[in-house]
């Protein structure tokens, strides 16, 4: 198994064209040197991912960020207020972005880790790393090294193992190409709100993305994604009964906190206490441990849609999609 916790391998394996895992403070992602064009496009095959979904670079600061991004005003306040750490800005690329890390779109997708491990390899390769999180097109985002291994497998040469991730969901993504129109591309975990205060206006969050023209803002928020093999349907809020079985199925519930009855085998919770950075932290490691049991669905509730909750809702609103239950409301009763 290619997991390990040597930097020096890491580093050998990216310079030798070879994508490698990386930890991060959000989810594990697919590493590879923003000058390896070749090795880029081994993240596209090994993801599976389609070549119109571009990728997130990773710099060590606004350094990085100005060799290779126009950076404006606003980019400027929110890396002061929080660079290094989870927040992706969409910014006009500059000519020296390969056209195979942005799809050929005009605009570069950037954020600065706090991740040690990351950190130290930004620093030692002296050039940005390109990666997007190391998981299967559409499949569960891992938060662990093990769950890079058993989505990935053979085909990624080093995982780097620096532990669960902090957080447990991807970064925030907004959209500055417009400073006075930012737009919100994927909640995480700066929220919306803590945003709009640092830039001191409106940030909106394009609701309908599946119309064409919102799809092409931000082409990797599918309807669908995250997904685990079994199915997930998505509640308000789950009754905390006794239920041992739904139409003969064999239902895992899992609830916010930990509901107020007796144990229950098919009972699982994010957060004891009801907390939502634990939620969160919590969330796709718990959908992959279940996903490898044999349950025949997952039913999981909503959390509060406040700060990193937003994030929670998003992701697990996509985990549940189903494109056939569109209209009829099971899926999201
Ligand atoms: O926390 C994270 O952001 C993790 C870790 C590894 O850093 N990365 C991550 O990457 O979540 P990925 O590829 O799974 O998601 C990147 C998202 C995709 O939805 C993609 O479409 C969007 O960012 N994106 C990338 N470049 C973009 C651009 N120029 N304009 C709009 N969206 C962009
Ligand atoms: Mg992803």
């Amino acid at each position: 198994m290619p997991i390990g916790t040597s930097i020096k391998t890491a580093v050998e394996w990216l310079q030798q064209g070879e994508p490698v895992a990386l930890p991060t403070e959000t989810v594990y992602g697919l590493a590879a040197p923003l000058g390896s064009v070749e090795a880029i496009q081994k993240i596209y095959t090994i993801k599976r991912r389609p070549a119109n979904n571009p990728l997130i670079v990773h710099v060590l600061d606004i350094n990085q960020l100005e060799k290779i991004a126009v950076v404006n005003a606003s980019a400027r306040v929110l890396c002061e207020k929080f660079w290094p750490g989870p927040l992706t800005l969409v910014l006009p690329k500059k000519d020296c972005v390969p056209d195979i890390v942005t799809a050929q779109q005009p605009s570069v997708a950037v954020r600065a880790p706090t991740q040690p491990l990351f950190r130290e390899i930004l620093k030692i390769l002296k050039q940005p790393l390109v990666a997007p999180s190391a998981n299967r097109f559409m499949q569960l985002s891992p938060t662990k090294a093990q769950h890079v291994w058993e989505g990935l497998g053979e085909e990624v040469k080093y995982i780097l193992d620096g532990g669960s991730c902090t957080f447990g969901v991807e970064s925030t993504i907004i959209s500055l190409l417009s400073e006075e129109k930012p737009q919100l591309l994927r909640p995480g975990p700066i929220s919306v709100e803590n945003l709009s205060s640092a830039l001191n206006r409106a940030v909106s969050f394009p609701k309908n993305r599946e119309k064409e023209s919102e799809a092409k803002l931000c082409p990797g928020l599918f309807k669908k994604h995250y997904s685990p093999q079994t199915t997930l349907v998505l509640f308000e809020r789950l009754e905390s009964v006794v239920l041992k079985s739904f139409d003969g199925r064999k239902i895992a519930r899992i609830f916010f906190k930990k509901p107020n009855m007796g144990c229950e085998k098919n009972a699982f919770w994010l957060s004891e206490q009801g907390n939502l950075e634990e939620a969160a932290f919590r969330l796709f490691d718990l959908l992959q441990e279940l996903d490898g049991q044999h349950w025949d669905e997952l039913w999981i509730e909503k959390v509060p849609n406040q700060g990193i909750g937003q994030a929670i809702n998003d992701r697990i609103t996509r985990a549940a999609y189903q494109e056939s239950s569109v209209g009829s409301g099971s899926a999201s009763n």
